[in-house]
Parts: structure tokens; C-alpha cells; sequence
């Protein structure tokens, strides 16, 4: 590991119960690591406290760099008021460019996810789940990330749609140099794209390894169990 992210001891409470339990885990830049686990074991609420949208309970996060999330749901993530060439040139306005600079950028990072620039006046309720999480993915872009978590980016896609999807996101990744935090259900998928896999239950990373590994000799039986139920 080259110290890119540090997680130690890493917990947070909601009342008295633990949704993250002392979590121990690292990421090298440009890798990507799986994160599966059964709903509830707290992969979203992993990925929120690394995106320092809620604070944890203890322990300590430390990241290289910026990060950026991508999510399940691409138009409720996006303000249903702003027209989507403005949701992609915001970041780049809070960086500190001017609107004209910025709106010409966005178009840039239109282009870069395979939209054409005249989807820019439209607004997200507009699009098909299809082009509004590649609106979502040109506006994380736009923050010019290190880090992106994407969490099941494309569970609410069909499965043509996933295919496409899935090229413009390993493209991008090795066009951009990013690192992927991928949260995902689908074992299949993650023994496909990922380097390394942490597996999460019930708040704890149970098992990580590289993919191969972790695929070939699962060592926890909460692992075995997964991959069973994934054939
Ligand atoms: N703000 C909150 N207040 C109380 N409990 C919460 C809160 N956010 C999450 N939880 C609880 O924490 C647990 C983990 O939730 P989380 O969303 O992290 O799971 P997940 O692994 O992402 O599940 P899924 O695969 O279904 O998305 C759940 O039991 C959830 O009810
Ligand atoms: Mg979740």
C-alpha cells in the first residue's frame, strides 16, 4: 500500500448500535477494491464517512486527495432545478472558475462520458437513467477527484446499459488515473473489474484480499456463503 487512504479503527454508532465497527482498511492509487456484503452490513454508511458526509464514531480516515461519489440513483442524486451543463460546471465555479470558463469545461467533461453538449440545457428528470448517470459522473469529474466511490453505480441500469456503463467507468478510471472504491451486490461483476475485495459484515471487514484469492480460497464462511448464493 502506498498510503493513499488509511482507515484505523474506524466506528460509528447510531444510538446503541454499531453500523461500522472498528474497520481496518487501505487503498494503493489506481486500484480498484471491491466492497461487497449483504444489504445492511454498512458499505453506504462506509463510503458516507469516507466522503465525510457524516462524522465517525472514533477512530481515523486519512486520504491523499479528494474523493468523489457516484450513485445508485443518478437523478435523485442531481438537483432536479438546475439545468445539467450548470450541475457540471458548479465545481469547477467553487474551484474558482468563471462561469464562462467553467460552462466550456463542462462541456469537456460531456464529452468525456459520451454525451453530446446539447443534453446541457436540459434538466435531470429529462434524461434516461442512462444519460443522467453519465451527467452525474461528468459533474464528479468536474471536482477533478483522486478517489471515486461508487456505490452499485449501476444496479438501476438494464443490462445493455451496464455493459456501456461499466466501459466508460474502466476507461475513464485509466484515462483520469483514478482509484475506485467499488461498492457492489454483484460478485460477478466485482471478480471481473476488481484488483482487491473487502468483504463487510455486519459493520466489520471480514476478509480482503486480492481478487483472485479471495475468489479461489475464501477463508470466512460469511465469504463462502456469498459467493454460494451469487452462482
Ligand atoms: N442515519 C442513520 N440512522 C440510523 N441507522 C442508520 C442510518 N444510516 C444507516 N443506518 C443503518 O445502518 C445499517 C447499514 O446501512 P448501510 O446503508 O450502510 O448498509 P449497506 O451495506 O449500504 O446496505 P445496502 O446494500 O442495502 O445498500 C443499516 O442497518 C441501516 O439501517
Ligand atoms: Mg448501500
Amino acid at each position: 500500500m502506498d498510503g493513499f487512504l488509511e482507515i484505523n479503527d474506524l466506528s460509528k454508532k447510531y444510538g446503541s448500535r454499531t453500523v461500522v465497527d472498528h474497520i481496518r482498511l487501505s487503498m494503493a492509487r489506481e486500484e480498484i477494491l471491491g466492497l461487497v456484503g449483504q444489504s445492511g452490513s454498512g458499505k453506504s454508511t462506509l463510503a458516507r464517512l469516507i466522503m465525510r458526509l457524516i462524522e465517525p464514531s472514533s477512530g481515523s480516515i486519512l486520504l491523499k486527495g479528494k474523493a468523489q461519489m457516484i450513485f445508485q440513483d443518478p437523478i435523485a442524486s442531481l438537483n432536479p432545478k438546475m439545468k445539467v451543463i450548470d450541475a457540471v460546471a458548479e465545481p469547477m465555479i467553487a474551484a474558482g472558475a468563471n462561469k464562462k470558463q467553467a460552462v466550456l469545461g463542462a462541456v469537456q467533461y460531456f464529452k468525456k462520458v459520451g454525451l453530446s453538449a446539447g443534453y446541457g440545457d436540459r434538466f435531470p428528470r429529462q434524461l434516461s437513467g442512462g444519460e443522467a448517470q453519465r451527467v452525474s459522473i461528468a459533474r464528479s469529474l468536474a471536482a477533478a477527484p483522486e478517489l471515486l466511490i461508487l456505490d452499485e453505480p449501476l444496479s438501476s441500469l438494464d443490462e445493455t446499459l451496464q455493459r456501456s456503463m461499466l466501459d466508460l467507468l474502466l476507461t475513464l478510471k485509466k484515462r483520469e488515473k483514478l482509484t475506485y472504491l467499488f461498492i457492489t451486490h454483484d460478485l460477478l461483476l466485482a471478480e471481473r473489474i476488481c484488483d482487491r475485495i473487502a468483504v463487510m459484515k455486519e459493520g466489520s471487514i471480514v476478509e480482503t484480499g486480492p481478487t483472485e484469492e479471495i475468489f479461489a480460497h475464501p477463508q470466512h464462511d460469511y465469504t463462502k456463503r456469498l459467493l454460494r448464493d451469487s452462482i
